[in-house]
């Protein structure tokens, strides 16, 4: 088999990029913790604001606190960590985005697992993490190496859900103009 081009090697890695919900209970080494936020404080945003913290709840009694701020959170639960993005005042929603990305990113690179969240309470998330007034706590990634087998029946059970695959490209690419024919 030809060797892969690194470019090649990192789209794939880009491609593979999917979901996990089920961990094992392994802990994170803290080098390991620190590389994926590593990728994320590298991470470009607008004007170079950096306009995020990252709070990381690693003990179980914060991780079940921090799961009653949002309605499908059963992978903080199943986490061994999980990174919540913290957006700054003036930081904005596209840099939180990048961040999360990247940190998911290194992450799988690593071998860990990741899953955004959705934090859809707000005042729990922000009385649960101690975060002020005029800043969001809206995304979270859960994180932890991956129960491979627990995972393939949670996929069976996302994929029968609909939560799988991608729409084609011709049906999201447009030329030019909205509406145009694209891919
Ligand atoms: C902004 C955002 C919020 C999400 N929130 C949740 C969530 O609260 N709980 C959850 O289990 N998955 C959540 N997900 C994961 C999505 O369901 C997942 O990305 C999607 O189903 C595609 O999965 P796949 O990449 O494995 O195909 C979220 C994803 C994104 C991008």
């Amino acid at each position: 088999m030809p060797a892969v081009r690194p470019s090649a090697a990192a789209y794939r890695h880009v491609m593979g990029l999917r979901v996990v919900r089920c961990f094992r209970p392994d802990p994170i080494p803290p080098e390991e913790m620190e590389a994926v936020l590593e990728a994320g404080r590298w991470t470009g945003s607008s004007k170079n604001r950096q306009g995020w913290a990252f709070v990381v709840v690693d003990d179980r009694e914060g991780l079940e606190r921090l799961s009653t701020a949002g309605s499908f959170t059963g992978p903080v639960l199943a986490s061994v960590a999980t990174v919540v993005l913290v957006r700054l005042p003036g930081g904005n929603d596209f840099d939180i985005g990048r961040a999360a990305q990247n940190m998911m990113l290194a992450a799988a690179a690593r071998g860990l697992g990741s899953c955004p969240i959705t934090l859809h309470h707000r005042e729990r998330a922000q009385e649960v993490l101690a975060v002020p007034e005029d800043h969001e706590a809206t995304w979270a990634i859960a994180l932890g190496y991956p129960d491979e087998e627990a995972e393939v029946e949670q996929r069976r059970r996302a994929a029968a859900a609909g939560f799988t695959g991608r729409r084609p490209l011709a049906e999201m690419v447009h030329r030019g103009r909205f509406g145009n024919a694209g891919a």
